[in-house]
Parts: structure tokens; sequence; C-alpha cells
């Protein structure tokens, strides 16, 4: 008897193990971009059966998508204390942009092959809505391609654009218009983005890289020949000069400032345009070039960069000349008409901890804590990097006296670069539909939320619940007794 308890225990154990550990991660559907599409779909549905008390029935006739490559919270919260230190102020109390938004969210940034993400699976999951495997741009993890959200809007009449501090072939920007299964096939990416659609028809594209399109290119092919034969009216510049002086009109503009990234703007060329002049001259150019409205994708690139490097410093500078682009894409639309969401594609591993005093210099270090070996630290550490402050008998030293601006940051663990982190990235919203934008939502939901507002793409949008309220409305006006009931969103 007691033998049979026993073998029964043990098949019920072996059962249990079976059910917790075997299928959870088996999940062959994650594959393919149609497991994606409708999972985006089902829970835009539940958001909008979940806010049908709000009536925001605003269409969003432009999009300004702004992507802080690496800007994790910490990243936030870091380069606000500068903003206002750099103003003379204690600093936490300062406000970035994005303060102004009515709306904040978090993504969830994993891939299906990882759980920390890099700049290509994101791309791909925020601008064609699918989840992919690491390094792949535009294809779903068995190699579908799949469609941008560029593509939507020109297909909506929408003139559409990008523009980036990195190379324009670079992962974060070439989720706008490639297909690739490596992000490291540049050369590729190139002509796909001006030979192929979307990419040809983009009316603004700028950023660096040039070396991709010409110099670097073992097919013989000049690209940028290639797009002025194309665009004879448009306008090819190399400068901010350049930039400013291009006439806002009907014609295209091809900007590339850098044979390789764009310099950090702490390093850059006077004649270097920053990303609030490239974002001015982007939305000037898109809003004159289709009555229809517009879609543009503007990323600050390079603070993951200085993240990578371990320099706090050029990353929280970075994402102040992000800021400012986010202040000027706020300034020069109007809130009614434009929707504006800015969020990251995955984090990084800064951290902002101990407990220094209010003001203290956030790049600086923290003198009223010490270590179990009494040696003070750093308010800003990453967990992982090329430096540890530490002296010759291996021993972590006071990195106080070594820390300044454009210097390395301390790290805990000894690594060859920095890398990302796998938490959440913040989402800010404001503008029609803005409120769908909050909560918790998979970074594959971003565009679709966006093509919700813009009525782009063949999902749920906004126009089809203002068809379906005009018409009960229009029925109650013919029978006023009859009382209409308004059909719930997303239903
Ligand atoms: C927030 O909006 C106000 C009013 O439009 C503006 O004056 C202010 O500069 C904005 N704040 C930031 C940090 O952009
Ligand atoms: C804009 O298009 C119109 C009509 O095609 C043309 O006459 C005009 O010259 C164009 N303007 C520019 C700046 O390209
Ligand atoms: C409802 O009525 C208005 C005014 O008569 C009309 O312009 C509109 O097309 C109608 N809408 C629908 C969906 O029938
Ligand atoms: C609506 O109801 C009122 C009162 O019952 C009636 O007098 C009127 O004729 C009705 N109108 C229509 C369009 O059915
Ligand atoms: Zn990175």
């Amino acid at each position: 008897m007691r033998n049979y308890i026993l073998l029964g225990l043990i098949i019920h154990l072996w059962l249990l193990r079976l059910l917790c550990s075997a299928a959870e991660f088996d999940t062959p559907d994650e594959r393919t971009a149609s497991y994606w599409m409708k999972q985006a779909q089902q829970q835009l549905a539940e958001r909008l059966a979940r806010t049908r008390h709000l009536t925001d029935n605003r269409v969003a006739k432009n999009i300004v998508f702004l992507l802080g490559d690496g800007l994790s919270i910490t990243t936030v919260t870091a380069a606000r204390i500068l903003k206002g230190q750099r103003m003379g102020h204690s600093g936490e109390e300062s406000r970035l942009a994005v303060e102004n938004f009515t709306y904040a969210g978090l993504s969830k940034t994993y891939c299906t092959d990882s759980q920390t993400a890099d700049s290509a699976c994101t791309a791909t999951a925020y601008m064609s809505g699918v989840k992919t495997n690491m390094g792949a741009i535009g294809q779903s993890a068995s190699g579908e391609h799949v469609e941008p959200i560029t593509l939507w809007a020109q297909r909506a009449g929408k003139a559409t654009g990008i523009v980036t501090t990195t190379r324009l072939t670079h992962a974060s920007p070439a989720g706008a218009y490639a297909h690739v299964p490596r992000r490291s096939q540049e050369l590729d990416i190139a002509r796909q983005l001006l030979e192929q659609e979307p990419g040809r028809q983009f009316h603004v594209i700028l950023g660096g890289g040039l070396g991709k399109f010409a110099s670097e290119r073992s097919d013989g092919r000049n690209l940028i020949q290639q797009w002025h034969d194309a665009h004879p009216g448009g306008c090819f510049v190399r400068s901010l000069s350049e930039l400013q002086a291009c006439r806002v009109g009907n014609g295209s503009v091809l900007g590339v400032f850098n044979d390789n990234h764009m310099a950090y703007h702490l390093a850059a060329p006077k004649d270097q345009p920053r990303l609030c002049d490239m974002t001015k001259a982007a939305i000037e150019h898109l809003s004159a070039a289709s009555p229809n409205g517009y879609y543009v994708f503007i990323e600050g690139g390079r603070i993951d960069h200085g993240h990578h490097e371990t320099r706090a410093g050029y990353a929280l500078d970075e994402t102040l000349e992000f800021d400012a682009a986010v202040e000027t894409a706020a300034r020069l639309t109007d809130e009614q008409d434009t929707l504006i969401v800015a969020t990251s594609d995955h984090s990084h591993t800064l951290s902002l901890a101990g407990y220094a005093k209010r003001g203290t210099s956030i790049l600086g270090q923290d003198d009223s804590n010490r270590d179990t070996n009494g040696v003070p630290y750093s308010i800003l550490n990453y967990a992982v990097g090329k430096w540890q402050s530490l002296n010759k008998a291996g021993k972590r030293e006071n990195p106080g006296p070594h820390l300044r601006e454009t210097s390395f940051t301390p790290s805990y663990i000894r690594g060859k670069t920095g890398v990302h982190a796998g938490e959440d990235v913040a989402v800010f919203a404001q503008g029609p539909q803005a409120h769908l934008f909050s909560g918790i939502m998979e970074q594959n939901l971003l565009p679709h939320l966006m093509s919700y507002a813009a009525c782009l793409g063949d999902g749920t949008t906004v126009c089809q619940k203002q068809r379906r309220e005009q018409l009960s409305l229009n029925a109650t006006a013919e029978n006023p007794n009859k009382t209409s009931k308004l059909v719930p969103a997303g239903a």
C-alpha cells in the first residue's frame, strides 16, 4: 500500500514538473508575424474597452515619434538633474519636456529570443508591430517580411521622414524601412533606404553615415548620386547652414552630416546640426509636403553610445539634446492634431544610488556615504563597464578626483563595454488618443496605438469609431423616439 502511495507521488511530481517547466518557453507561434499582430490588436481592444469612459474622438493628422536609444528611466532622472544644475539650480526639481505630456506608461522590451533586447528587434517591434529575434530588422523570427508604420502612413497619403544622430543605416532608423536578418548588413540597408519602398518615398532623411552610401561600397554604386537623379528639385545637404538654406517646398531633403555617426553634441563641429535643428527642419518640410499630415521618426541615437562607453556625461548630454528635440516638436505642432510619443528601445545599467544630499553634482561623488572599506563612491555607476576605479592592489579607490563630464563612470563588474538592461522603459504621449499610451504595454503595441489614432493600417482605428457614432447619431436624428445606443469602441 505504502509503495503505491509513493509511486503515485512520484508520478504526480513528474507530471507537475512536465506541466510547470516544459511548455513555458516553447512558443513557436511567436516566430510568426500574425501572432504578434493578433496579440497587439487584442490588447488594443482591451485598452479601448477599459478607457471607454474617455471621449477623445480626435484623429491624429500627424505623428511625431521620438526615440531615445538606451534612454532608461534612470537616465531620464539623471539628465533632468543635470539640466537644472547647468542652469545653476539644485537640479532635482527641474523639468524635462516630456513632463508636460499628459500620459506616461511602461513598455516591455524583451524580444522573441532575448530577455534583454538590442536596437534591431526593438525597432521591428515599435515600427512594424511584431517582436522578432535579436539583430533582425523588418522581419519576423521566422523570416517573413513585415511592413513598417511608415508604409501604412504613405498609403494613407501622409508624408514620411526619418531623423537620427547615428548612421542612417543603423538599427533603429533601419526599422523604418529595411528588411534584413542581420543589422550588420548596412550596405544592403543603404540600398533599401534609397531604392525600395517605403524608404525611397521619404520626404526627409537626416542623419549620419555617408560612407555606407558611397565611399565604403564595394559595388561601385554612388547612392547619393542616384538620389540626386531621382529628386532633381530636392536638397542634398551636408551641414547646418546648408540645411537651413534648403527652401521649404514640395521637394525632398537628404541630409548626411558625417561619414560615420554624427559627432556627440559635446564634441561636435559648429556646423553640425543639433537634433533639435533637424527636428525643426523635418517638421517644417513634412508639414508642407502633404495636406494629409505626416509621420516622422526622430532618434537621439547616441545616448546608447555614451552608455556603452560608460561615459555617463556623454549619455546625459545626448539626453538633453533629445529633450531639446522633444521641446521643439511640442512647440512646433498643435496638440489638437498631432500625436507625439517619446520613448526608448531598451534600458541601460546606469544606477543612481546612495543618499546624496539635495543638489549634489549628478556627475560627481556622494560625500556623505562610504562603502564598508570607508571609500566614497560616485552617485552614478554602471553594473558592467570598462572602468572600476581600482588602485594598484586591485582595491576600489575613491573615483571622485577622476569624475568629469567627459570621463568614465565607474562600474561594478569589469566588461569590455557597457551592456543593455532588460527592465521596462518609459513611454510619454500627448495629443489625440494619447490616453491609450498608459499603463504597461508590449513594445510592439506602440505602432498599433499610433495607427489607431491616425487611422492607418488594417487594424482598428478611431475613424471606424467616429463613423459608427456618426451613423447612430444620424439614426437618432431621423427617429428621435428610438433611443440609440453608441456602439462601444473596439467592439
Ligand atoms: C511646458 O509647457 C509650457 C507651456 O506651453 C512651456 O512654457 C514650457 O517651456 C514647457 N516645459 C518644458 C520643460 O518644455
Ligand atoms: C512644387 O510642385 C509644383 C507642381 O508640380 C511645381 O510647379 C513647383 O515648382 C514645385 N516646387 C518645388 C519647390 O519643387
Ligand atoms: C450623417 O449626417 C450628416 C449630416 O446630414 C452627413 O454629412 C453624414 O455623412 C452622415 N453620416 C453617415 C455615416 O451617414
Ligand atoms: C415620437 O413620439 C411622440 C410622442 O409619443 C409622437 O408624438 C411623435 O409622433 C413621435 N415621432 C416619431 C418620428 O415617431
Ligand atoms: Zn546599444
